[in-house]
Order: structure tokens, then C-alpha cells, then sequence
């Protein structure tokens, strides 16, 4: 069988990628991150990230699928063989449970929306049934109201079918969709900051978020943890999108440039939120509860409520760019691991999206299990919410990094960085020079190596080391789970790399092999 691969119209992969790079990482967790780790201490790391491991590992993942013409796994084994592709499956099963648990979020997302027609804003009258309802803000009564009802039924399999369209004829339909979310988005996300900014006392909180705490900054390594970790989830970097992305370009592309277009969209926009975010908080003196999850669904509505006119509206949009930005987040998550699962067995794309997607829905919904609430509904909430933070500590706070420290270490060594450089300069009006290959083969993994290390350190003797404060007590249940994940993780990626890969007769293949240099077969 030869296969055609997908392509990309002329702005489609900007909008794709930008789409999946904007996403609940750029609209909330920025934010609460920076909130979390003191505002002013959060950004300049940030910016270090954005430098040194954003813009570089972007043209690295970028180069590399525009190369191999293929998606993550396959493109790795391409530069280091078996182990390579291991890594890229361990990359792609970490990002199938973020797929889940995003996709959940997006589901509770489409509640709020609903809930923001009326409903959310009204009196927790409704929650009684919970001990502490009297004592919760109405965002917070609502939220748990519809986590628990029976709704969450039919929100999660909704964004799934969304997804489904979404992905179902490749890079053509990801690319209607997100060349209508994308421009929307930004408009959106405008009208709030403008609402956020002109709020009284709203600048005050963006100088909080910009004036930079050095004293937290030197001292304390899980700020650098949270912002490294913060970079990678919001570029999609660590777990191969981009490179799925681009294999759906011609070779005659220009990956610098495209790396540093969807890297400053996507931090600007972030920025924006942030400013948004902040402005909001600081204007009402809202002190967020701290989680990324709480901030959402609870802290936003609580400042948005209380907007002078058309509170209704402001929130209706805020929930409506959440669902746009997360939907085309969430179809880049799912393209790349069906395309890796279609690039290795030659499987039919539709079998696959379905096979994956009812998987995927059941999985999601394990995340939305609302069986068990908590006594004192003070923490966490649900053990769906419990699952969802302890699989986030392992997948965002460690899988992004240990993928990214392994795909610097593949390609910078076992390739070599050098030829990707000259790979991408090939077609680029900007010649990336020698500094690359010192940041791929040295100083990414370097500071990945420390960030991971020493950040770590700080959890282990905190009670916080399982991802969340309400689990801490029960050590076994934490370990478990940390089991678990590992377990399913290397033993899924480990029968994955030594299954039969399909073979593909034609060009596509010889235009991928590694020694082609991309000169001969350019499109
Ligand atoms: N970047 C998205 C966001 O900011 C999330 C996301 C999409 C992602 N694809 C990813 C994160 C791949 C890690 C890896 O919300």
C-alpha cells in the first residue's frame, strides 16, 4: 500500500497548531501556576523556558516531522531504532491519559457553559444535599451540583463526538474547524481583557504578575519545575503533536519560521489571559482556592458575577473561548496518537478514530466518577477530581519533562542535532546556528535533568508529593496509582515498539529515511 499522506492548506497549519498550542494551559492553568508559585516569581523562569526550551524543542519536533514524514514514534525510531520508538510511545500513552482527563475538563467546561445561560449564577439552594453547600461560593455549589448529577453523562461523550468530527477526515477537517476557533478565540479572549483592564483596581494585579519576586526565584526549584513544566504543556511539546503536525507539511516548508510564529502566538496569547486573569482577581480581591481546576470553575465566575452589566454574557464567552481553545487543543492530542497508531499498523483511519474514541470516552469517564465526595468537601471534592490530580502530577508535571530530556537526548545525540539544523535551514530564511545544537545536545537536557531532580526534591518532603494535599494521607493510594501509571506506561509503549510495523511501499517512505537529507525528494 502507498500512502498519500495529508497536507495542509495554506494557513492550516498555523491555525492547527496555534489551536492546539492555545488551549486551558494558556486561558487558566498559566495563571494559576503563576498564582501558585508567587505571580512575580512565575514569569521570568518562564521566559528562561520560553528561550531556551520553548522556541529551540519546538524547531527540533517541527524539523523532525517534517523530515521523517512521520508521526512521533516512527519518526523517533528513525534517529535511534527500537528505544527510540519507545520513548515515543511512552510519550504518546502519557498523552492519552491528559487526552482523558482534558477531555473530561472540556465536559465539565460545556456544563459551566450551560449552567451559564442562568443556572450557575442562581443561589447553591440547589446543593443542599451537601454538607457545606450553605458555605460555598454559588460557582463552587453549582460545580459540584453538575459534577454530580447526571449530566456529565451527556457533556463528556458530546466534546468526544466534537473530537470525532473534529479529526475524522485528517489535517482537512482539523483545519475547517480551527481556521473558525482560532480567529474567534482571539476576539474573544480581546473583549476580556478589555473588560479585565478597564475594572477598577484591575491593573494592580497586573503589576503583582509582573513584578518579579527574586527572593522565591533563587531559592525555591519548583517554581522552575511548574514553569518548565507550564512551557511544554502549552507549546503541545514533549508528546509529539507537533511532530504529527508536521509531517502533514511539504518538505519545502519553513520550520524556524513556523516554530516562532506558533511560539509567540501562543505565549502572547497567554500573556493576555494572564493580564485578563489577574486584573479580574485583583479588582474583586479574590484569593483563588489555588488549584488550576478551581480557578476555572470557581474563582472566575465568582469576579465575573460581579462585573458592573452583562455579567451573563462575559460568562457565556469565557466558558464558550475555553470550550473553542480546549476543542482544538484536544483534537491535536487525539490526531497525534491516531496517527502514530495509523503510521505504525497501516490501519484504517476511521477504525481507529472510533476504536480509540469509545476507549477514550470510558476513560474519561472514570475521571468524572463522582462516587466518592468528600467528607468535609474542602479538597479535591470527588475521586474523579483525587484520580485527575494525581494522574496530572505524573503526566503534565513529570511525562512532559521526561520525554522532552529523552527527545533532546535521541535526536541531539543519536541522530544528531547538526543534521536537523541543516535539515530545517535548508528551506529557512533564518539560518539557525551552532547554538542550536549546544542547546538540543547540552543545555536543555541539563536544565530539564536539574528542574526534575531538585524540583522533585521539594515535593518528596511535602505532603504535596502525590499531586494532591487530600490523597497525602493515604500513601498506599498514592503509590498504587504511581504503579500503575508507570506499569501501564512502559508495558503498553514496550508491546507497542516490538509489535510488526506495517510497511509502506512508494515515496513517502524514501523521502523519510534518515540518509535522504530531504534534498533529493523535496516536494
Ligand atoms: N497546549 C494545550 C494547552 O495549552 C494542551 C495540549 C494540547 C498539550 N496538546 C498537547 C499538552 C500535547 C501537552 C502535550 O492547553
Amino acid at each position: 500500500m502507498t500512502q498519500k499522506r495529508d497536507r495542509w492548506g495554506t494557513l492550516g497549519f498555523i491555525f492547527a497548531a496555534s489551536g492546539s498550542a492555545i488551549g486551558l494551559g494558556n486561558i487558566v492553568f498559566f495563571s494559576a501556576n503563576a498564582y501558585k508559585y508567587g505571580a512575580g516569581a512565575f514569569y521570568i523562569p518562564y521566559l528562561v523556558a520560553f528561550f531556551v526550551l520553548g522556541i529551540p524543542i519546538m524547531i527540533l519536533e517541527l524539523g523532525l516531522g517534517n523530515k521523517m514524514q512521520r508521526a512521533f514514534p516512527e519518526s523517533l525510531s528513525r534517529c535511534a531504532g527500537k528505544p527510540g520508538e519507545f520513548v515515543g510511545w511512552w510519550g504518546l500513552l502519557s498523552a492519552s491519559f491528559i487526552t482523558m482527563y482534558y477531555i473530561t475538563i472540556l465536559g465539565w467546561a460545556l456544563g459551566m457553559w450551560v449552567g451559564s445561560f442562568g443556572g450557575l449564577w442562581a443561589h447553591p439552594g440547589t446543593v443542599a444535599a451537601f454538607k457545606d453547600a450553605g458555605k460555598m461560593a454559588f460557582s463552587q455549589a453549582f460545580f459540584y451540583h453538575m459534577i454530580s448529577g447526571k449530566g456529565v453523562l451527556i457533556y463528556v461523550p458530546i466534546i468526544w463526538l466534537l473530537n470525532v468530527l473534529i479529526v475524522w477526515r485528517g489535517a482537512k477537517s482539523i483545519e475547517e474547524a480551527v481556521s473558525i476557533f482560532v480567529p474567534l478565540m482571539w476576539i474573544m479572549m480581546i473583549i476580556l481583557i478589555l473588560r479585565g483592564l478597564t475594572l477598577p483596581n484591575g491593573i494592580q494585579g497586573v503589576y503583582r504578575l509582573f513584578t518579579p519576586d527574586f527572593k522565591i526565584i533563587f531559592s525555591d526549584f519548583s517554581v522552575w519545575h511548574g514553569a518548565f513544566s507550564q512551557m511544554f504543556f502549552t507549546l503541545s511539546l514533549g508528546f509529539g503533536i507537533m511532530t504529527a503536525y508536521a509531517s502533514y507539511l511539504p518538505k519545502t516548508s519553513d520550520q524556524t519560521n513556523n516554530a516562532l510564529m506558533v511560539c509567540s502566538m501562543n505565549c502572547g496569547f497567554e500573556f493576555i489571559a494572564g493580564i485578563a486573569i489577574f486584573s479580574l482577581l485583583f479588582a474583586f480581591a479574590i484569593v483563588p482556592a489555588g488549584g488550576t481546576l478551581s480557578m476555572t470553575f470557581w474563582t472566575i465566575p465568582r469576579g465575573i458575577v460581579q462585573f458592573p452589566f452583562w455579567h451573563r454574557v462575559f460568562g457565556v464567552l469565557f466558558f464558550t473561548l475555553l470550550l473553542m481553545a480546549g476543542l482544538s487543543s484536544s483534537v491535536s492530542l487525539f490526531e497525534a496518537i491516531i496517527s502514530a497508531v495509523i503510521d505504525k499498523f497501516g490501519a484504517s483511519r476511521k477504525k481507529v478514530i472510533l476504536i480509540f474514541a469509545v476507549l477514550g470516552c470510558l476513560g474519561s469517564f472514570i475521571f468524572a466518577l463522582p462516587t466518592v465526595i468528600d467528607p468535609k468537601l474542602d479538597g479535591c471534592g470527588t475521586l474523579g477530581l483525587t484520580l485527575l490530580d494525581m494522574i496530572d502530577h505524573w503526566s503534565f508535571g513529570q511525562g512532559l519533562l521526561i520525554v522532552g530530556f529523552f527527545e533532546c537526548i535521541i535526536v541531539g545525540w543519536f541522530y544528531g542535532a547538526k543534521k536537523i539544523r541543516e535539515y530545517v535551514n535548508h528551506h529557512s530564511n533564518l539560518h539557525l546556528g551552532v547554538w542550536f545544537d549546544i542547546i538540543i545536545k547540552f543545555v536543555a537536557p541539563i536544565m530539564i535533568l536539574v528542574v526534575l531532580v531538585f524540583g522533585n526534591l521539594k515535593d518528596f518532603k511535602s505532603a504535596t508529593v502525590y499531586g494532591s494535599s487530600y490523597i497525602s494521607g493515604h500513601a498506599w493510594v498514592a503509590g498504587a496509582a504511581l504503579g500503575i501509571w508507570l506499569f501501564a506506561t512502559c508495558a503498553g509503549a514496550a508491546v507497542l515498539t516490538l509489535s510488526k510495523t506495517y510497511e509502506y511501499e512508494g515515496e513517502e517512505r524514501r523521502g523519510g529515511e534518515p540518509d535522504a537529507e530531504g534534498k533529493s525528494n523535496d516536494e
